[in-house]
């Protein structure tokens, strides 16, 4: 039997798995990648379907001039009931199917790093895949069907930010009631934990766990508000056109589409192109009109949402940035301050993030001030009007963040003694 299991965080945008030897309960290695799959048009008359894996899939979506089907945010189809396959030029493809070519690769690239095939793993889950019990069971049976497909036999499951609160734990030299805040591309996940550096090899953690739960808001809505309130207007929102005495705006629906990810993975494309066609002549053929079907028929939904993430992580370090566009004709330059940022573009999803979290902290009998630290992780966590009300409630000494993209990864590793007989 072999001595190492792996803790695999599958994300919406980034995953990672970490190494544990079991025998010493340290990491060895943890690799991440963004949760990215290209598949490129097959050549002519080939049945074959071929496909690449983060930084590379984007390597290759570029080097190909955007031809082929670029998917971003499949964990978000997980608990998506109406979804049951999708297309990808001759081959059917179930959301288990999807998953799999990326846990795959992380599989991979562990075992050649110990030479072994390894199948045993502990997978990070969110506290909520989805409000409804039913989609949320549906969407951790995936993940399970796309573990075992990808070699796993013995798979566990833990949630995301109690993983993040045990690797915390390995670096305090006292007992501390910890809320851990999780924050990704898909969900806000929270944790409230006793910890305490004598537990570390605890089997037993359940009473120590006070409170947890989760919001489906993350930064991925962060990146479609900026798509709706600064980039839909140069793709023709608000364009009208004359039916008979009536002045009609061109459907919100194209608009709604663009700013999704889970919507543009599944395009129909041949109908929403006619679609296009149709209005573009109503609209006389707008010049912004031109930039979505410029969009829609060069497949440039991915670089511009790298434009809108590239401005939207400046404005963790910036006052003003600028969301800058220009590609395939398509070419806009929108200023963004932090202000409009906080307020305007993101400040409802904000406030719903902190109403959740004052409501779970209430369930949970919890006063802020009971709190000794707040564990910060997840990329959404460097986001400005996000750490600015995390101190605003906990105090500035309170809130600390460890390695944002791997906290989660190495803590899965560390639950395997929950999990797993040695
Ligand atoms: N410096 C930064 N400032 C603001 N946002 C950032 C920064 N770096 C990354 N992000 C955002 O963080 C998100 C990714 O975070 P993370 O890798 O923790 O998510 P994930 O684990 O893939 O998602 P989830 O846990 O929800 O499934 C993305 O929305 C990304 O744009
Ligand atoms: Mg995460």
């Amino acid at each position: 039997m072999s001595k190492y299991i792996y803790g695999i965080d599958f994300g919406t945008t980034n995953s990672a798995i970490s190494i544990i030897d079991t025998t010493t309960n340290e990491i060895l290695k943890t690799f991440n990648e963004s949760s990215l799959i290209f598949f490129p048009q097959p050549l002519q008359r080939s049945t074959s379907t071929t496909y690449f894996v983060g930084k590379e899939a984007i390597e290759r979506y570029v080097a190909s001039n955007m031809k082929g089907r670029f998917m971003k945010s499949i964990k978000r189809v997980l608990p998506r009931s109406g979804f049951t396959e999708t297309r990808i030029f001759t081959k059917k493809y179930k959301a288990e199917d999807l998953v799999c070519i990326i846990l795959k690769y992380l599989k991979e690239k562990a075992d050649d790093f110990i030479n072994e095939d390894i199948k045993k793993a502990v997978f990070g889950r969110p506290v909520v895949f989805d409000e409804d019990p039913v989609k949320d069971q549906l969407a951790q049976d995936r993940l399970l069907k796309a573990s075992k497909l990808a070699g796993f036999e013995e798979v566990a499951f833990q949630m995301e930010p109690i993983a993040a609160a045990f690797t915390y734990e390995r670096a305090i030299s006292k007992k501390e009631m910890v809320l851990v805040a999780d924050l990704g591309g898909g969900t806000s996940d929270f944790t409230l934990m006793k910890l305490s550096p004598s537990k570390l090899k605890s089997v037993h953690r359940k009473e120590d766990i006070i409170g947890q739960g989760g919001i489906y808001i993350g930064g991925d809505n962060f990146d479609s508000s900026i798509m709706w309130d600064k980039g839909t207007y140069h793709f023709g929102r608000g364009l009208t056109y004359k039916d008979f005495d009536n002045t009609v705006e061109v459907p919100k629906s194209f608009y709604l589409n663009i700013t999704s990810w889970e919507k543009m993975n599944f395009f129909d494309s041949l109908r929403l192109q006619s679609a296009l066609d149709k209005f573009d002549y109503l609209t006389g053929r707008n010049p912004r009109f031109k930039n979505l079907i410029s969009l829609v028929r060069n497949n440039l939904g991915y670089s511009v949402f790298q434009s809108i993430e590239k401005a939207k992580i400046e404005l963790s370090e910036k006052e003003k940035v600028n969301f800058e566009y220009a590609q395939s004709g398509i070419e806009f330059n929108e200023a963004i301050s932090i202000e409009e940022f906080s307020k305007e573009i993101i400040g409802e999803d904000v406030q719903k993030i902190r109403a959740y979290l004052l409501d779970f902290l209430d369930k949970s009998n919890t006063k802020p001030a009971a709190i000794d630290t707040v564990f910060m992780t997840g990329g959404t966590s460097m986001v400005k009007p996000i750490k600015k009300f995390m101190v605003d409630l906990f105090g500035e000494n309170a809130v600390k963040s460890g390695d944002n993209f791997n906290s989660v990864a190495n803590g899965l590793a560390y639950s395997h003694v929950l999990f797993f007989k040695p």
